[in-house]
């Protein structure tokens, strides 16, 4: 199975990372192939010009587009790796969504006005750290309301099969023993889906 590892921090050391790093030793060590884009390290533009929706129109795609949609094209699971911040991914995954999810990539508008997903078959796995803590945002919904957002909405819309969503909350507070669980926790999850 081709499995690709997308990151979204800017921090080199971050639970994030650490998170990606273990993704990467699980899977590798369950046979996947691993691929692994770093967003911020490889400097990626997260932001949608005029001038990539004028060439998306004509299903032309810029160098650094045509490059990720490659990766997107090889992958047979994704897994994402990014912190909460508001209520969301970064905006640089944000970003990544509008200009690598494009329209006539990851789905097509029909004439009829409703829309095709393109990247069916494909599946993912969301893994998400949080300052807050869990029972906070299950209380008010809001881990609900995330999952429904990018799990369920952005990746449902094109095709893409989420197969779990894990929330790390109050991340910071963490003990050596709490973060040798969560890897623990990350090592499972991979071998449940992708072993
Ligand atoms: C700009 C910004 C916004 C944030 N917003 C939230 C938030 O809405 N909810 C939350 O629980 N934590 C929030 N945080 C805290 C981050 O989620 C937390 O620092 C991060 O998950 C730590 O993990 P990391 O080491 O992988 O970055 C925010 C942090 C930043 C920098």
């Amino acid at each position: 199975m081709n499995h690709l590892i997308i990151i979204a921090n800017p921090k080199k050391e971050s639970f994030s990372a650490s998170i990606a790093s273990q993704i990467k030793n699980s899977a590798e060590s369950y046979g996947n192939n691993v691929e692994v884009r770093d967003l911020y390290k490889i400097g990626f533009n997260p932001v949608l010009s005029e001038e990539d929706m004028i060439s998306y129109a004509k299903s032309e795609y810029p160098k650094d587009v045509a490059t990720e949609h490659e990766f997107i094209k090889w992958a047979d699971v994704i897994s994402f790796v990014f912190p909460i911040w508001w209520q969301s991914p970064p905006a640089m995954l944000k970003g990544y969504f509008d200009r690598i999810f494009s329209n006539g990539f990851a789905f097509k508008d029909k004439p009829d006005g409703s829309s095709e997903p393109l990247l069916n078959g494909k599946k993912c796995i969301l893994f998400s750290t949080l300052g807050a803590g869990i029972d906070v945002y299950e209380k008010f919904g809001l881990k609900n309301a995330i999952k429904l957002l990018f799990a369920d909405g952005t990746m449902g819309f094109c095709g893409i099969t989420p197969l779990d969503y894990k929330f790390f909350g109050s991340i910071h507070k963490k003990t050596e023993n709490e973060v040798a669980l969560i890897m623990q926790e990350v090592d499972a999850t991979i071998k449940q889906h992708c072993a």
